[in-house]
């Protein structure tokens, strides 16, 4: 038993941060943000909009995608680190605005990674033949955890929301998925979001933000997208040339470029989407995925390398025959 992607679907919110938006807040240029990330703007949700109403308006889409009805989906993981309430889940939420029918929902939180994770545990349901249909959904409002005058993380951070339904086949489908964690990198990259009685409120509040050591995160990120396409090959005993399209995560072109050159891909065979979208966390893989698949340049058959990277650290690869 395999699974398959049986449909995608993404959503982006209407309103737009422009580079020339951000020189009017703080001390940055167009011209440095795009040639240090790539990104002309980000898609910012409004009023009404988050974690749970993004990803359940992806989800429609790749359910529509499928042919499939709200009443055939088994399951439903939930990438997300943005929710608005520690509990109930965001995938709770999104199950009660998709069915009225007692599915299991869940969130997984790997950050910018989720979405790898997401697909990764959904694969081994699918395999062990336990559930048919399942609902994969990336969902973040990133741009709500950078502090407004933090020029390090709101020239990279957009929201959005992408999502996949995965189905049971007889041929793959997601032929591997390939996860790593390092938690000694915590200091390097995340958000502290959770009241703790040691400290003063209004500690709390100073230091709810996210904080990133960029240049950092950076070389981690390079080093270990590296290894992990490599690993993704090997144990798939395939070469470069066997893929059709790499579909990173969006968090740095200058990140993109240089694991597209490990596998010697030209740029041209490589999904990217930041330029519009900036980096939308757990929702960046499936939006570009997404873009892509109704763009008409990823066509069935074809070959695909998913891979993101994101705090934790953690990070992984899916290689998916779509
Ligand atoms: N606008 C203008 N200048 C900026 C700036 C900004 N937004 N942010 C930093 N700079 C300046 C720095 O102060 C520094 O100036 P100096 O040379 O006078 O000291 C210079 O630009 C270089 O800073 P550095 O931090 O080394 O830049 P960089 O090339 O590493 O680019 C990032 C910064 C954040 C774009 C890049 O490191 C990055 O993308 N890292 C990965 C982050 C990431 O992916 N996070 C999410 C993981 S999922």
């Amino acid at each position: 038993m395999f699974a398959r992607i049986a449909g995608t679907g993404h959503y982006l919110p209407s309103q737009c941060l422009t580079n020339a938006m951000l020189e009017q807040r703080v001390d940055t240029t167009h011209d440095w943000i795009v040639e240090r990330t790539g990104i002309h703007q980000r898609h910012i949700a409004g009023q009404g909009e988050n974690a749970v109403t993004m990803g359940a308006a992806a989800a429609r889409q790749a359910l529509s995608a499928a042919n499939l009805d709200t009443s055939d989906i088994d399951l439903i993981v939930v990438a997300t680190t943005s929710g608005e309430r520690a509990f109930p889940s965001v995938a709770c939420e999104i199950q009660a605005s998709l069915t009225e029918q007692n599915i299991p929902a869940f969130d997984v939180a790997a950050a910018c990674s989720g979405f790898i994770f997401g697909l990764s545990v959904a694969d081994q349901y699918i395999r062990s033949g336990t559930y048919k249909n399942v609902l994969v959904i990336g969902t973040d409002v990133l741009s709500r955890l950078c502090h407004p005058e933090d020029r390090n993380t709101i020239v990279l951070f957009g929201d959005g929301a992408g999502a996949m339904v995965l189905q049971a086949s007889d041929t793959p489908g997601v032929e591997s998925t390939h996860l790593h964690s390092a938690g000694e990198f915590a200091d390097l990259l995340g958000v502290n979001h959770l009241p703790r009685n040691s400290r003063s409120q209004a500690e709390e509040l100073s230091e709810a933000w996210m904080y990133m050591k960029g240049n950092e995160v950076f070389k981690v990120a390079v080093s270990k997208l590296s290894e992990l396409v490599n690993e993704t090959l090997v144990a798939n005993n395939l070469t470069p040339d066997a893929l059709d399209w790499l579909v990173p995560h969006q968090a740095n072109l200058r990140i993109i470029k240089a694991t597209a050159k490990k596998l010697k891909m030209p740029m041209s065979q490589v999904i990217t989407t930041l330029a519009d979208t900036g980096n939308t966390s757990a929702a960046s893989v499936p939006i570009a995925l997404d873009v892509a698949i109704r763009d008409g340049r990823i066509q069935r058959g074809q070959r695909l390398l998913l891979e993101a990277f994101g705090g934790g650290f953690a990070w992984g690869s899916a290689l998916i025959t779509y």
